[in-house]
């Protein structure tokens, strides 16, 4: 069980009297994460970068031990990069897709992903296609079965949207992928942190994350995991003299393991809060944060829902702790500019960011409200009356 007061009190944020309901967006980090940044920032101004480095390469490289800890692989198969995006990217670039190819994908996919795929499919060729939700909302996985055929060479799939309290089911989806060969790409960009992640229970072959949202790490960090199965057939999109080595004047070869889906520069600084980020929440327990997130998550639907002419748009069986709603007569971004005023933070999710999700439901932008452990029953007292603006 979590320690909320503890959590609460190793949080700067949580000091003062704001409500930080943006936790799909960037969460508060523990301090252990700020001061982990901070040390190393001026380490780097008292000695230099490199040589702050230097100084720090047991602990650098200790983060892809942490990270392989929190999913359940080995150090070797993750890349450490800038952000989730660029983390999908390097996997997802690095196929191998020519025309007629096919991938399949759900409905809750991140808009970034889609016009990744767009991009192949103008460029090449490659058909996308969309598999239908079920009647609770989540990935029909019974029809991705059904649509799998031979020209499919990859079944991508976003854990939890950017857009609702969804969580699809990842390991039925996984385990059509690993039935018919198929790889598996998984968007946890959503759930790594908020609940537990194991990419050998979901039998995903490559995975991509953020460090700043629901793991508390710092902005601009991001992670990609690949299977060591899947890591020698990719070739990235980017090599640089990290990735790969320059053997001869006209040779080069890709270096083994996930390093080569990054780059030689990067913050050690935000490195090591990452670390220090995965580090805090696998010591808290992501089983026990799944139980709090999700029962905050549930409690604050339930009480949104009994507002008058608040409508909650989640679906799914299992729902985690993002939480959307609209306001009768007020935009998505008018409310969170009055939560904003009155010290409550909550985002928006437009079309634009999950199209394929909000458009056939007739959706243009919902707003966000997202719980995290160290969130208190009383902040989704003041969050409910600050909504309905009592
Ligand atoms: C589901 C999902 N995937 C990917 C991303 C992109 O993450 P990043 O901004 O770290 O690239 C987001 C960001 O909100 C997201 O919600």
């Amino acid at each position: 069980m979590i320690d909320v007061a503890r959590a609460r009190a190793e949080t700067p944020g949580c000091a003062g009297n704001l409500v930080h309901f943006n936790n799909a967006g960037c969460a508060l980090p523990p301090r252990i994460v700020l001061y982990t940044v901070v040390a190393h920032l001026r380490r780097e101004a008292e000695t230099g970068g490199y040589e702050a480095a230097d100084e720090a390469v047991d602990r650098l490289q200790a983060v892809y031990a942490s990270i392989a800890g929190l999913l359940n692989c080995q150090p070797d198969e993750i890349a450490v990069v800038e952000n989730a995006t660029r983390a999908w990217d390097m996997a997802f670039y690095a196929l191998r897709l020519g025309a007629g190819d096919r991938i399949l994908t759900g409905r809750s996919e991140y808009a970034s992903n889609v016009i990744a795929f767009l991009q192949r499919a103008h460029r090449s060729g490659i058909a996308i296609d969309v598999v239908p939700d079920d009647a609770a909302g989540q990935i029909d996985v019974a029809a991705l079965a059904r649509m799998v055929d031979a020209r499919t060479r990859l079944i991508a799939l976003t854990h939890v949207p950017t857009s609702g309290g969804l969580v699809n089911p990842a390991a039925s989806v996984g385990a059509v992928a690993r039935a018919a060969g198929v790889p598996f790409l998984l968007d946890a960009c959503q759930s790594v942190g908020q609940m537990p992640v194991d990419v050998e229970r979901i039998g995903c072959d490559m995975l991509a994350a953020a460090g700043r949202k629901f793991l508390r790490g710092p902005r601009g960090t991001g992670f990609l995991y690949v299977r060591r199965a899947w890591i020698e057939r990719l070739e990235p999109p980017f090599l640089d003299l990290h990735a790969a080595r320059w053997t001869a004047p006209d040779r080069y070869e890709v270096v083994p393991g996930a390093h080569r889906f990054e780059c030689w520069e990067v913050s050690g600084a935000l490195k090591l809060g990452l670390g220090a980020a995965v580090d805090y929440a696998r010591a808290l327990g992501l089983e026990a944060a799944r139980e709090r997130v999700f029962a905050l998550g549930a409690m604050l639907r339930e009480r949104l829902a009994a507002l008058p002419g608040i409508a909650v748009h989640d679906k799914g069986l299992e729902k985690c702790g993002i939480v959307t709603f609209t306001v009768a007569g007020e935009e998505a971004e008018a409310v969170r500019r009055r939560l904003r005023a009155v010290g409550v933070n909550v985002s928006t999710s437009t079309a634009a960011f999950a199209r394929y999700d909000l458009e056939p439901r007739g959706l243009s932008a919902l707003a966000r409200a997202s719980v995290h452990y160290y969130n208190t029953e009383a902040e989704i007292d003041r969050f409910s009356a600050a909504v309905s603006g009592s």
